[in-house]
């Protein structure tokens, strides 16, 4: 393999650190959202809850439809409809992206487009909403855009019309030049014919706009027209359902490209979202950006890859079950300290003056949450958690994106004030008063789906009680610790309730709180009393299947880069909503990496101040949740979300977890590291690529008329750095650390600085002449990384012989595997 030309990379993320900022950064906190800043200006009572129960024949349990009171529907509608006024966060990413990302394009139809309705589930694998067909022309009415239309009398419920949409009763926010060449429309949006996205008219596409305006152009992706200055007639906003609704495992659609509003869930995640091709409409193997997403494999993406931390740690879009079992648990081992703009979040008592839900927080600083995200980093409370997403997803922009630089970084990041939020921000406020009613409507739709109730189901489940018998017993020895809601009440001394903060762990050591839980669960006190709990016919019900704990990446052993997320920590964007108590965790120790040239072993020291662990997943409805892990690396991807194939997929799945000598290694250095191996390596050869209709006039006017700096970087249409050889790891160039705001100790300082001196010296060299010492390379891009761990399919050996002998659990025979198998089918 060649990595001659990476450095030129590290150059060129160097530029566009500089050339993509323009996010208007300055002093924060003082800027008004969109709302606010229209005339007259809007404020939140003006924003009318939607109680249509449209989506009434969604999320059907084995039972039928759900009975939703009115709140519970409000909930439902929010989290299917209500965007915020994100659309301005996502038509900006366009320009930051240099045109990768362009949503408009991603939900045309265009017969020059990979992908249109007909095929949108194979190839996007997003969920067409029912009563809609495919665009045949452009559509006069549209600008001549290829949009879904709605098919008339398809459902007549709402005079046939999409409730949502009505203007009067949910009026749009008259900001800038929207409602002059267009209507306003409503708060909500229009249906794009796509679940969770929702169509806008552009605030900025004015008379000039318009008359500038050229469909033909902008689908042929003209590279004079299509630049960072046009104006598209709308923006799309997006909806928590965009990566959350799926196909109901129990009612599998007949055409997964024409569902029925019966075969889709609210939470089952989107386990089968392309975000790679979402993200960047071409999906052009060439682009360096591409390859980046293309690691996130279909059902994941990394949620920081806006208000990016360095690290490309793709995370999967999991179903979220069993919402009031998971409070339950809350009470008892979720419990956090708040401190700071922490305490700014709404919790349930703010919402409701008495009653079961006033048990979650004590002033003035104690909550007991769910441990949110796989990292527990949203540890603030529901509320709170809930009300983040939004800011993440495009919330109130306009001060959001002033808090780092989006997608590329190079500028320290601060953290958004809650308080700042509702004193700026009408979206916000709306927001925060309706959550309670999502809360609401999951804590009343979030029940499992079991196999059994699936159709053709009970072909797959073993009815042999001996072999079920024994599952349960292996469960209850090597699983339930971590993956179950009801346990004995823990020994005295060893109950890790109320236990989050610095004294939550030791490495090597046994006095933290985890440590005395986890040796606990060792003993034959412990596993009589666990195995009895686990034979009882009750068992499932009500079992959240996780028990929320932090588990330290040490002992998973897992890949590092979700656990060393770092946009949680202390200081930075989402200072706000995490606990105090989390960022005192202490280090869980040192973990080994391997260098992705030779396979040499190295250590890494895991911070401290939050990051280093995940908190189990839930195993509720196992069989059609795989592929597993957070980062879904383990088992086969099946695209059908028919009970048949979602089985395949689970059998592929399971077996790579319990017998991880059938995961995947990794062509360069599988020989020589111990187990899986798999590192996501670039698939083509690849660019940086900007055209020059979307660098900064300055840099663009410089580089096309010096040819005589290099000239290597500069083709027909814009800036096109390298190649990056087919087969470089893209953690190695994806998790480089660019960020100024880390903490360093001094010595750490100049050491990086020297590395970061280093780099571009090679850099430069490479570029002139592409040849550079490539073992030099790797070890300074390694050291200069931010999560080094490049292999993503590793850990997770409980039951197995690679679990550390240090634990003293031998490997499980294949027949006690088996049996576990058919018992974790019926969850
Ligand atoms: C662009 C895709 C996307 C959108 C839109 C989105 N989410 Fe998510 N969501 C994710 C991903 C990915 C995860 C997993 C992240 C993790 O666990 O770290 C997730 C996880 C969650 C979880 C945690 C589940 C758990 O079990 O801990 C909650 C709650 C959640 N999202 C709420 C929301 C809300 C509320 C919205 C709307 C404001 C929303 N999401 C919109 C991608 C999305
Ligand atoms: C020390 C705690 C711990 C023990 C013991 C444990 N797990 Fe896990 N499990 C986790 C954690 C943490 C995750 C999430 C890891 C990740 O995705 O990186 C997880 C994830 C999983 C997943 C993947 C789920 C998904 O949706 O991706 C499966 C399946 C699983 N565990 C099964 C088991 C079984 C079966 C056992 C017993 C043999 C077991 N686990 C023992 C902590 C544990």
């Amino acid at each position: 393999m060649n990595l001659s030309t990476v450095p030129a990379l590290a150059v060129c993320l160097f530029v566009l650190a500089g050339c993509s900022s323009g996010g208007g950064k300055g002093p924060v906190g003082k800027i008004k959202d969109e709302a606010l800043s229209a005339v007259p200006p809007r404020m939140a009572s003006s924003f009318k809850f939607a109680d249509e129960d449209y989506f009434h024949d969604m999320d059907q349990t084995k039972d039928g439809p759900l009975q939703l009171t009115t709140d519970q529907i409000q909930g439902r509608n929010m989290w299917l409809v209500w965007t915020a006024g994100d659309d301005r966060l996502w038509d900006v990413l366009n320009w930051k992206s240099y045109g990768t990302f362009d949503l408009l394009q991603t939900i045309s139809s265009h017969p020059g487009a990979k992908s249109g309705r007909h095929n949108r589930w194979e190839y996007l694998g997003v969920v067409n909403e029912p009563c809609f067909e495919e665009a045949k022309q452009g559509d006069p009415q549209r600008f001549g855009l290829w949009l879904d239309k709605r098919i008339p009398g398809c459902d007549p419920r709402f005079g046939g019309n999409d409730p949502f949409a009505d203007a009067e009763k949910y009026p749009g926010v008259k900001y800038l030049h929207r409602g002059e060449e267009m209507p306003v429309g409503s708060f909500y949006g229009e249906p794009t014919g796509i679940v969770g996205l929702r169509l806008f008219p552009n605030p900025n596409f004015d008379a000039k706009a318009k008359a500038n305006w050229n469909p033909d152009k902008y689908y042929a992706n003209d590279p004079a027209y299509v630049t960072k200055d046009l104006v598209r007639p709308y923006r799309i906003g997006m909806s928590c359902g965009f990566c959350h609704v799926g196909p109901n495992p129990l009612k599998p659609p007949a055409d997964p490209n024409n569902p029925k509003w019966e075969n889709l869930s609210s939470n089952v995640g989107a386990q089968y979202f392309w975000f790679d091709r979402i993200f960047a409409w071409q999906a052009d193997e060439a682009s360096l950006i591409y390859q980046v997403l293309h690691t996130y494999r279909p059902g994941a993406l990394d949620t920081s890859l806006v208000s990016t931390d360095y690290i490309d740690n793709p995370r999967t879009m999991n179903a979220i079950y069993y919402l009031a079992p998971r409070l339950e648990l809350a009470k008892r081992w979720g419990n956090e300290t708040l401190a700071g703009g922490g305490l700014n979040n709404k919790q349930f008592n703010d919402f409701f003056p008495s009653g079961p839900f006033t048990l979650f927080y004590e002033p003035p600083a104690s909550v007991w949450t769910p441990r949110v995200l796989k990292d527990g980093s949203d540890s603030v409370g529901v509320m709170g958690a809930l009300n983040r997403v939004y800011l993440n997803i495009g919330e109130y922009s306009e001060e959001w994106l002033r808090h780092f630089n989006a997608l590329f970084g190079g500028e320290k990041t601060t953290p958004i004030e809650i308080s700042e939020a509702r004193e700026n921000s009408t979206y916000w406020n709306v927001t925060e008063s309706w959550t309670p009613a999502m809360a609401d409507f999951f804590l009343h739709s979030t029940e499992p789906h079991h196999l059994a109730d699936a159709p053709g189901g009970k072909a797959y489940l073993s009815t042999d009680e001996a072999v079920l018998t024994r599952g349960k017993e292996v469960f209850a020895e090597r699983c339930a610790r971590c993956h179950s809601s009801k346990a004995p009440a823990p020994a005295t001394g060893v109950d890790p309730g109320g236990c989050s903060g610095s004294a939550y762990y030791t490495p090597n050591g046994n006095d933290g709180c985890f440590n005395r839980y986890w040796a606990w669960t060792k003993t034959d006190d412990y596993k009589k009393q666990m195995r009895e709990i686990v034979m009882r016919p009750d068992f499932l019900d009500g079992n959240y299947l996780s028990s929320e704990l932090r588990v330290p990446v040490t002992l998973t052993q897992t890949n590092a880069c979700s656990p060393l997320a770092s946009n949680a920590i202390g200081g930075s964007i989402w200072d706000n909503f995490s606990s105090e108590t989390y960022k005192q965790l202490p280090s869980v120790g040192e973990i080994t990496y391997y260098n992705p040239l030779t396979g040499a072993a190295k250590k890494f020291a895991m911070p401290a101040g939050g990051r280093g662990y995940t908190r189990p997943a839930s195993l509720v409805s196992l069989w059609s949740t795989s592929p597993f892990l957070l980062n879904n690396s383990v088992g086969v991807f099946n695209p059908s979300p028919s009970v048949a194939d979602r089985m395949t997929s689970f059998n592929t799945a399971i077996e790579q977890m319990l017998w991880p000598e059938k995961r995947a290694k990794d062509s360069t250095i599988g020989g020589k590291v111990p187990g899986p191996s798999l590192i996501d390596r670039t698939t083509a050869e690849s660019y940086v690529k900007i055209p020059f209709g979307f660098l900064p006039g300055t840099l663009a006017d410089f580089l096309k008329f010096d040819k005589v700096f290099l000239p290597s970087i500069l083709d027909k249409t814009g800036l096109r750095i390298g190649p990056i050889p087919v087969g470089t790891p893209v953690g190695l160039l994806s998790n480089l650390n660019l960020d100024p705001g880390q903490q360093l100790t001094l010595g750490e300082r100049l050491k990086r600085d020297v590395d970061v001196v280093k780099l571009a010296a090679l850099a430069k060299a490479s570029l002139k002449t592409g040849a550079t010492n490539f073992s030099e390379i790797t070890e300074l891009l390694l050291s200069l990384s931010k999560c080094p761990d490049l292999i993503v399919n590793r850990g997770h050996y409980f039951g197995t012989d690679l679990l550390d002998p240090k634990e003293g659990e031998p490997g499980l025979s294949d027949a006690d595997k088996r049996a576990l198998i058919e018992f974790l089918k019926t969850f």
